[in-house]
């Protein structure tokens, strides 16, 4: 349980950046997702050859608030390692409190850089800080001088690239440990491609790792990237969020990933809407029309299992049997 008593941990957590340096191939990242890349999912991500693991995206402000908002926000245990947390904030003074709560459970503090939504953008966070590079400066000088894990931030890049460079800079002078580059500006849609000339440019005025982000959807696009850009590592969110094991190199989600995501999801608990929602992403390219019609009107948990039940065959129990006897092995 979180924010109680780190010092029960027995191994220390992974450090991430000597993950760059002993891991001798790109790193497979699970991008950072709200409602999505909760505790179970996190598990289920790792299962399937993700090196690290962002949490959603969280207010830095409301997290150093209050308990309640913390526990929330963000459960995690033993196996969830190594695990970034992304905050959104607009100070240093904000993402420092935050960050200082978190350090202890997690490998790594990444800052938002790149969320487009209005909402986020009056609020003076997410990609308004593209605009605004001295207030990211200050947050990673003002988090680096009171936590000891690695300081990273999620970026989208400019339209000119030169911006993109002098923010880059600005970050690299106070010691940011890496940089995420998602290949589009502030006002591209997902649905437009990635600018790989982007993603290298950053690769190439970074002296940190850089990880590439956008369009990866399967190995194969991870590994088109890197060879395109020399980037350390791609980070996946749309892809990953519809089949959990493409960094294993399975084209189409697995059943036994399904499985194995219904049995953390139980096991660790969760609500019926995003329980729902991540099944239909995970059937998204498996499910006739018919099938995803009626699937999709479900509502209720027990609905949901009933129709695994019924079509695939769902048996968690059994699955949980098999899962013991392969770790006794
Ligand atoms: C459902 C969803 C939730 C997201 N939430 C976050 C978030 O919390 N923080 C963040 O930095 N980006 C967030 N993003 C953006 C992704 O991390 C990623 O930058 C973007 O989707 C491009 O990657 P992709 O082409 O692999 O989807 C989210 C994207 C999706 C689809």
């Amino acid at each position: 349980m979180p924010f109680k008593d780190p010092s029960q941990r027995s191994i220390p957590r992974t450090d991430i950046m000597q993950l760059f340096s002993t891991r001798n191939r790109p790193l497979n990242v699970c991008a950072p997702m709200v409602r999505y890349s909760k505790l179970p999912f996190r598990e289920l991500v790792r299962r399937y050859n993700c090196d690290i693991v962002y949490t959603p995206m969280i207010l830095a402000d409301v997290f150093s608030a209050s308990n309640y908002s913390r526990e929330c926000e963000f459960s995690t245990n033993m196996l969830d390692d190594p695990v970034v947390i992304q905050f959104a904030a607009s100070n240093g003074v904000d993402l420092a409190n935050a960050a200082e709560l978190a350090a202890p459970y997690v490998s790594g503090i990444d800052i938002n850089c790149g969320c487009p939504q209005k909402w986020a953008i009056n609020e003076k966070i997410g990609a308004h800080l593209m605009s605004d590079p001295e207030s990211v400066r200050d947050m990673i000088r003002m988090t680096k001088a009171r936590v000891n894990v690695p300081c990273s931030i999620k970026i989208r890049i400019h339209k000119d690239l030169r911006e993109t460079e002098e923010f880059v800079k600005r970050a690299l002078s106070v010691g940011v440990d890496f940089i995420t580059v998602h290949g589009r500006t502030r006002r591209q849609k997902s649905t437009e491609p990635v600018s790989l000339e982007g993603m290298r440019f950053v690769k190439e005025v970074s002296t940190v790792p850089v990880l590439a982000n956008g369009d990866v959807f399967s190995i194969d696009d991870a590994k088109m990237i890197v060879d395109a850009t020399g980037v350390d590592g791609t980070m996946s969110a749309r892809g990953i969020l519809e089949n959990p094991a493409l960094f294993a190199g399975h084209k189409t989600t697995p059943w036994e990933c399904i499985e194995d995501y219904v049995d953390l999801a139980l096991s660790y608990g969760t609500n019926a809407f995003i329980f729902h929602h991540h099944l239909m992403y995970m059937f998204e390219n498996t499910m006739s029309n018919a099938e995803r019609r009626t699937f999709n009107s479900l509502t209720t948990i027990p609905s949901i299992l009933d129709y695994l039940e019924e079509h695939y065959g769902l048996d968690i129990a059994q699955k949980r049997n098999r899962r013991r006897t392969a770790i006794l092995i």
